[in-house]
């Protein structure tokens, strides 16, 4: 395991960021972009869909990526812990994102009809960084503790 990357972070590192956003009669239009109110540089985004409502996503940790997670439609619900808290977010506006710092565990369910997940990524694609028992995930945290 790889203790040296994983951060100490907790739960209360988590928050929600107000993207700015042109609403109009003709549609609404957000922004993500990479600013002041992103703390990374985006590398890497993705999106998940036709998602059944009694799926549960996630299920890891990250050593270094951080992320933002919205709900562009419909709706879920994020629970992340630290090995000591869990903490519930529910996302539901297309302008609000979570931002997850590296070291958090999360999970993805609660997912309304038609919901869609969009995440933006501040690295590409690398499954060396991530955790995926929780049990090592837990280890990892206490060693650093
Ligand atoms: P995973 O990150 O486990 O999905 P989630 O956390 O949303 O449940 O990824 C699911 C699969 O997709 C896994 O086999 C890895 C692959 N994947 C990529 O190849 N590239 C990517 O950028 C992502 C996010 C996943």
């Amino acid at each position: 395991m790889n203790t040296d990357r994983h951060s100490m972070t907790t739960v209360d590192d988590c928050r929600l960021i107000n993207l700015a956003t042109f609403p109009h009669e003709i549609g609404s239009l957000t922004v993500a972009q990479n600013s002041n109110e992103i703390p990374f540089a985006i590398q890497r985004i993705y999106y998940i869909y036709d998602i059944p409502s009694t799926a549960e996503r996630g299920g890891h940790s990250h050593h270094r990526e951080q992320r933002l997670l919205l709900a562009v439609s419909g709706c879920f619900d994020v629970r992340v812990s630290d090995g000591r808290q869990w903490r519930t977010f529910t996302l539901r506006r297309p302008n609000e994102a979570l931002y997850i710092p590296p070291g958090l565990w999360r999970t993805l369910d609660n997912f309304s009809s038609g919901s869609v997940v969009l995440a933006l990524s501040s690295t590409k694609f690398d499954e060396n960084d991530y955790v995926r028992d929780f049990d090592d995930f837990l280890k990892l945290k206490n060693a650093l503790r």
